[in-house]
């Protein structure tokens, strides 16, 4: 539909009638790019699922049931009454030096990492990471190396940029280290980007010997590694493996996010990476939106150093870890017995596998008509594939409704599967 264009031809001359209406088209006039750009088939998806009736596990939401509001309230009363004429004003690209100084004291606290408060751009979350680092790396044609299935918001925002991806395939314990090595030495991409803890969206975490041998495949080489973490601190042990940091340094370009240990609504998140990458992020963020909400990093920042962050955290992990044990035991109790499923150790999401020759969104359809929801697998391959997968969100439902909403799939799945008997290879 184009844009409702009234022009008017009045009959006393001024100017004011309403006489006909024509209708402009902007469609010849749009870029190139933006026809590169695939619309996010989760967000159609979403669109379906704000019936109330509809048990989604489709959204990727963390569970606003752990939202600190009070605290966050409390920060922003506190916040405004310190500084709030500096916090309603024009600030800095990089953005707020006491939040840049945290994120650097908790690398180093966490990971033994080092990393400069000026090696670390405050940005609107990780989606804004990505678009960044894909301006000022990609130009048409480049390779950039994905997980094969990789997470759509990447896939969608370097889509932006024109290159040509490249997919490794994501096994158990991460990358599949041939097809990385593949990938790289046949193509040379400029970046392989990588979601080591918990991925979205399988739940796939990489083994130790997975990260070692990601190190020995690239490092040395003329590649970026993106590390994009923001599941990170979501982890349902107390065990933590190694960066990619600790294999290739300042190669790795390290992606951070508040959204799954604050709060999404915020917009904030931060790239950290070596100086001379931050200086031109820093260049094309200041174009693209002049610095990420200053009043927002303000209150971020006051919350943070005078609430328990850890604590929060952990309440969070107990929560997200119940729920997942409970969707676990929902897929063993009522979909059919078999089935591929993911059991991760932390994050939001857990990636199930149907027979061969199935379709995910054929028994969307069938779900939807049972009002319950996830997301089809296949938009997650970059180059297309993966028909017979879905991902199932755990962290936005609670026990009972993840039990009736597993007896609604396992309905779907049965009517899907009645012309098509399930053959399983356990
Ligand atoms: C792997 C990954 N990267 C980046 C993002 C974007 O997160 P945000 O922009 O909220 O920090 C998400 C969100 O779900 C994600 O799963």
């Amino acid at each position: 539909m184009g844009i409702q264009h009234t022009s008017s031809t009045s009959s006393n001359g001024t100017g004011h009638g309403l006489e006909h209406t024509q209708t402009f088209d902007p469609g010849g006039l749009f870029a190139e790019r933006v026809a590169s750009i695939p619309s996010s088939f989760i967000r159609d998806i979403l669109k379906t699922t704000a019936r109330p009736e509809v048990i989604s596990f489709a959204g990727g939401l963390p569970n606003p049931a752990y939202f600190p509001v009070e605290d966050i309230h409390t920060a922003t009363d506190n916040a405004l009454r310190k500084s709030g004429r500096a916090m309603l004003q024009y600030s800095t690209t990089e953005g707020f030096l006491p939040l840049r100084e945290w994120i650097s004291a908790r690398y180093k606290a966490q990971q033994g990492i080092d990393i400069s408060p000026d090696d670390i751009l405050i940005t609107n979350g990780s989606q804004q990471s990505i678009d960044l680092v894909g301006k000022i790396f990609l130009d048409k044609g480049d390779r950039i190396v994905l997980e094969n299935p990789g997470y759509l918001g990447a896939i969608q925002s370097f889509s932006a940029y024109q290159p040509r991806f490249v997919t490794a395939e994501l096994n158990d314990d991460g990358i599949d280290i041939q097809g990385l090595n593949h990938a790289v030495t046949t193509t040379s991409p400029k970046i392989v980007s990588m979601i080591p803890n918990f991925q979205n969206p399988t739940g796939i975490s990489y083994s130790l010997e997975t990260r070692e041998r990601v190190g020995d495949t690239l490092k040395g080489k003329n590649v970026i590694a993106i590390e994009d973490d923001p599941y990170g601190d979501i982890k349902f042990h107390d065990n933590r493996l190694p960066s990619l940091k600790h294999y290739l340094g300042d190669q790795v370009v390290m992606f951070g996010s508040f959204s799954k240990i604050v709060a999404p609504g915020l917009r904030l998140g931060w790239v950290a990476a070596h100086r001379s990458i931050i200086d031109k992020l820093n260049v094309a963020k200041q174009a693209a939106d002049l610095h990420s909400n200053f009043f927002a990093q303000r209150v971020m920042f006051e919350y943070l150093s005078t609430n328990n962050v850890d604590a929060h955290i952990a309440k969070i992990c107990a929560a997200y870890k119940h729920q997942r044990d409970v969707m676990i035991e929902a897929i063993r109790t009522y979909l059919p017995a078999g089935l591929k499923h993911t059991n991760p150790e932390g994050g939001m999401f857990i990636w199930l596998t149907l027979p061969e020759g199935t379709s995910s969104i054929a028994l969307l359809e069938l779900a939807l008509q049972r009002n319950v929801a996830f997301v089809p697998g296949k938009p997650f391959y970059a180059n297309g594939g993966g028909l017979n997968t879905l991902r199932l969100n755990f962290s936005n439902s609670d026990e009972a409704t993840i039990h009736e909403g597993m007896k609604r799939l396992s309905s779907a799945m049965e009517e899907l599967f009645k012309h098509a008997p399930i053959t399983t290879t356990a």
